[in-house]
């Protein structure tokens, strides 16, 4: 983003440029193939956060590699402070798990509610391996503990937007990772 483009109203500032995200997906791709869990190798993207994340890691992933790309969509609901607790599958994967290598790529680990759903969802289905890889970690809430494969990058203790993620289904489309102002935050979906 160039410094002269003005910022939507909603947004009091970016947190990671495209060129920061650039180099975390990079850096995330490398450590993912240098794991050699076995091939092939299906990242499963969590809808609708890790869209643009999921399509940009796969194409940084070094081409030799069996790359599979599957979708799951959940939803869980709350506040921007503080989810129900409830998690709920919006779309299953299309593909079958069982005895295939899975990396769960998903937005955001906050409460680790959604993960931890996830997770024990696609265990029971017998996968080779599965792992999980998260580009942003906010770690101030935790609920449960969760082992998280890889991570990009820390979050500040704020509500983010942008880069696939939303607030209300809202600046998804922004290029970077922004704070959004605190008054304008109110009830939400989350998903
Ligand atoms: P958790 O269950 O609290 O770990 O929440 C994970 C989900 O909540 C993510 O997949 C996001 O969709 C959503 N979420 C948590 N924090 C944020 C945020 O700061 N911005 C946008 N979505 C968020």
């Amino acid at each position: 983003m160039s410094r002269t483009e003005a910022l939507p109203p909603a947004i009091e500032s970016v947190v990671f440029d495209a060129a920061e995200i650039g180099r975390t997906v990079a850096r995330l791709a490398a450590a993912i193939a240098s794991e050699n869990v076995g091939e092939p190798i299906t990242l499963l993207g969590v809808l609708k956060g890790a869209l643009f994340f999921t399509a940009d890691l796969a194409r940084a992933l070094p081409a030799e590699l069996d790359v599979r790309i599957d979708t799951i969509a959940v939803a869980s609901y709350g506040d921007a402070k503080q989810s129900s607790g409830e998690v709920r599958l919006l779309k299953d994967a299309s593909e079958s798990v069982e005895g295939k290598h899975i990396l769960v790529v998903e937005d955001i680990v906050d409460e680790g509610l959604t993960l931890t759903y996830l997770l024990r969802l696609l265990a029971g289905r017998r996968p080779a391996s599965l792992r999980t890889c998260v580009l942003l970690n906010k770690p101030y809430r935790r609920r449960v503990q969760i082992r998280v494969d890889h991570v990009g990058l820390t979050a500040p203790d704020s509500f983010v937007v942008g880069y696939g993620l939303d607030y209300q289904e809202k600046y998804r489309n922004l290029p970077y990772l922004a704070r959004l102002r605190d008054d304008v935050i109110g009830g939400l979906r989350r998903e």
